[in-house]
Order: structure tokens, then C-alpha cells, then sequence
């Protein structure tokens, strides 16, 4: 940005600056004073050394301009002085057109993504940050990605998901095998086939990332089934408002139980965060276990309910795409609803491993590439 013009006046118990291109950002006192970088206020690793109840509670600003690329505000009554960085302050401008510029919007998806899915080769990726960092900057705009040529031996989605992230260890186990086995536990462990649905919306965190590498896969259909979840409630707040309203408002029970585990969590089918963006979507037709609600609410919500399921199964919106043995899909798992199509275990056998990671740890290595190559391009420059 041009510092030039840059001009800083108090408002009331806000500090207005003007950019001087006519545009103009507000920030409240109280997040300036507590986003102060001086060596009093934050230790050199970033962590900050005071506690909100230390700040004055009658906090005033004594004195504010604008000083080169700097803005210096003098604090009353402690006299404490602050000086920001006028990028800083640009890149953090709390106006709703800036903050909506920051929102890394998802990419909505369906059917037709099959001829571009976000796929990378996995020997590759592992040796070449760039490469990798495209995968991550996909995965998080599509909310999944494909990588090929894992090797075909057991607990590789555990390197792959290490690599990632950190691998969750469930009553599962740190990974699990899907294929059809005598008595099974769950759905998932016989032949039929599974509608879309997040996994394990019975924990609380929620897995946020899951892994599923297949090993085999030479029985007829077994097809994977992706749907975007994101997608699913952005029509069905476009089509029914209200329904949408309803289906984030209200939280819903799942559940899951065997001889070893009863796992329980409530928690709304949708989640949107202050903006109203949507953040994560459960939807899980074995592990539903009931509504705890108002009564008069119960039948609305069912409707409501129902309607998610039917956009959920709109051909458009199903990306359907055979996983082949050494494939890999990686979803964000409150996002990319997954299932298959039913395969007949009597003509071949289909067996995958999956696990889980969390959300944070795959978004920070994708922040860590980020860093790695912008320092790798300093170097280079
Ligand atoms: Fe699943």
C-alpha cells in the first residue's frame, strides 16, 4: 500500500483511518490496546504477556497519528504507547468488504467435478513443497483430494496422515479396515451400499479430516460417492430459509454404541459461524439417535430434515469416481459427505483403511508450506 495520505482521527472510543484512495477502516480502542506488539505486551515468540482484566478499564486514547508507515497511539490514563504497522493494519481492516475479502470462500461442487478432481501423486507431492501446497490450496477450496500411488501395503494412511496432520486414535483404533466381515459392528463393515454422511458425528470434536485408502478393489461396483455438504445447504437455504434456520438452531442426538464404546454428541445438523458462512455439515443416517426439542419444533424440524436428505441425493450434486488400489481421498469429513455404491463381495474382494486427522493440523501444514516457500522465494531474491 501507498502510506501516503494516510490520516488518523479519534471517533468516540474508535481510531477512523482514512487510506487516502477514499477508503476508510474503524478500529474500537480496546482491540487496538490489546493487539499492541511492544516487547511489554508480547513475549519475542508472539505470546501476549497480559490478561484483559490487566488493561484499564476507563481506557481512552491520549494522542493518535499517523507517523511514516506507522500509526502511534498514546494510551490514557497509563500512558502506554502502541505503534502499528499500517500493512498490519490494512490486512486486519475490520470493515465488512475487507473481512469478506479474507473469507477463503469454498468452491461449491457437484457431479461435473469428476472430470477435474483434485488429485495429486503422492510420491511426487512428498518431495516437492509446491506441488504439495497446490493439493492443500485445492483441498481446502474443494473440501477433498485425491492422491495417487500410495503404496498398496497395510498402514500407509497412517504415513499419509501423519504427514498431513496427526492421526486420531479412536475406539477404532489409530486406523480402521472397511471390507465386509462376518458379524459386523457397523454398516460400513458389510456389502451394501451407504448413502452419503459424515463420519462419526457422535464424537465430540467430530473428526474433522478422514483418510481412506484402498488397498483392493477388484469387486464388481463399490464406487465412491461424494457429495458437498456445503453445497447441499446453500440450496437448501436459497429453496427453504427457513428449514435452514431450523436445521442450524436445533441440535440433533447421534450416537454410537457396541460392547465397548457409547459414544454420544449433540450437535447441529448445520453450523455457520457469525457471518452466516457455513462451517460444517452432519449428516448420518445409522448414527441418528434422536431430537431433544420443544415439541411444537419436532415436526418443522423433521421437514426440514428431510429436505436436507432429498438435496443430498440430487444426481447433480453426486461425484461419483471409481477408487482404484494405491488411491487415496482425503476429505474434510463435515464437509465432503462420502458413500458408496453397493459391490458384490462373492466376485472379488474391496478392501480400504482409513483414519482420521483434525482439521487444525492439516490447515497448519498447509500455513507452513506457505512459509517454507515465501522463504524459500526471499532466499531466492
Ligand atoms: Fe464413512
Amino acid at each position: 500500500m501507498s502510506q501516503a495520505g494516510v490520516t488518523a482521527r479519534l471517533i468516540d472510543d474508535r481510531i477512523a483511518l482514512a487510506w487516502g484512495d477514499g477508503s476508510n477502516a474503524v478500529f474500537p480502542a480496546i482491540w487496538l490496546r490489546d493487539n499492541c506488539r511492544c516487547p511489554k505486551c508480547r513475549h519475542a515468540s508472539g505470546q501476549r504477556l497480559f490478561e484483559i482484566t490487566d488493561l484499564p478499564v476507563d481506557l481512552q486514547v491520549g494522542k493518535v497519528e499517523v507517523t511514516g508507515d506507522r500509526l502511534l497511539v498514546t494510551w490514557a490514563p497509563d500512558g502506554h504507547a502502541s505503534s502499528f504497522a499500517l500493512d498490519w493494519l490494512q490486512a486486519h481492516d475490520l470493515n465488512p468488504l475487507q473481512r469478506a475479502a479474507r473469507y477463503e470462500k469454498p468452491v461449491l461442487w457437484g457431479a461435473d467435478l469428476k472430470a477435474t478432481l483434485p488429485v495429486a501423486d503422492w510420491q511426487k507431492l512428498r518431495q516437492d513443497p509446491a506441488l504439495e501446497l497446490a493439493w492443500h490450496d485445492d483441498f481446502a477450496a474443494y473440501g477433498f483430494g485425491v492422491l495417487r500411488n500410495v503404496p498398496r501395503e497395510d498402514g500407509q494412511v497412517e504415513v499419509v496422515g501423519n504427514h498431513l496432520g496427526f492421526v486420531r486414535v479412536t475406539n477404532y483404533g489409530s486406523r480402521f479396515d472397511v471390507f465386509s466381515v462376518p458379524n459386523p459392528n457397523n454398516l460400513a463393515f458389510t456389502a451394501v451400499g451407504l448413502g452419503v454422511h459424515s463420519d462419526n458425528p457422535y464424537r465430540d470434536p467430530t473428526p474433522g479430516v478422514q483418510l481412506l485408502h484402498c488397498l483392493e478393489s477388484d469387486a464388481p461396483g463399490g464406487d465412491t460417492l461424494l457429495v458437498d455438504g456445503f453445497h447441499a445447504a446453500a440450496i437448501l437455504r436459497r429453496e427453504d430459509p427457513a428449514a435452514f434456520e431450523l436445521l442450524c438452531k436445533l441440535p440433533f442426538n447421534f450416537r454410537f454404541r457396541d460392547a465397548k464404546a457409547d459414544l454420544q454428541a449433540r450437535v447441529p445438523l448445520i453450523k455457520t459461524d457469525v457471518d452466516g458462512h457455513v462451517t460444517e455439515v452432519h449428516f448420518n443416517n445409522r448414527s441418528a439417535d434422536l431430537l431433544d426439542a420443544p415439541v411444537e419444533l419436532v415436526a418443522p424440524w423433521y421437514a426440514a430434515y428431510r429436505k436436507l436428505a432429498e438435496i443430498l441425493k440430487r444426481p447433480e450434486l453426486e461425484l461419483i469416481f471409481r477408487l482404484g488400489p494405491g488411491d487415496l481421498v482425503v476429505m474434510m469429513n463435515e464437509r465432503a459427505l462420502h458413500g458408496r455404491t453397493a459391490f458384490d463381495p462373492s466376485k472379488g474382494r474391496r478392501h480400504l483403511q482409513g483414519c482420521y486427522i483434525d482439521k487444525d493440523g492439516i490447515e497448519s501444514r498447509r500455513r507452513i508450506l506457505r512459509r517454507q516457500l515465501r522463504q524459500h522465494e526471499e532466499v531466492a531474491a
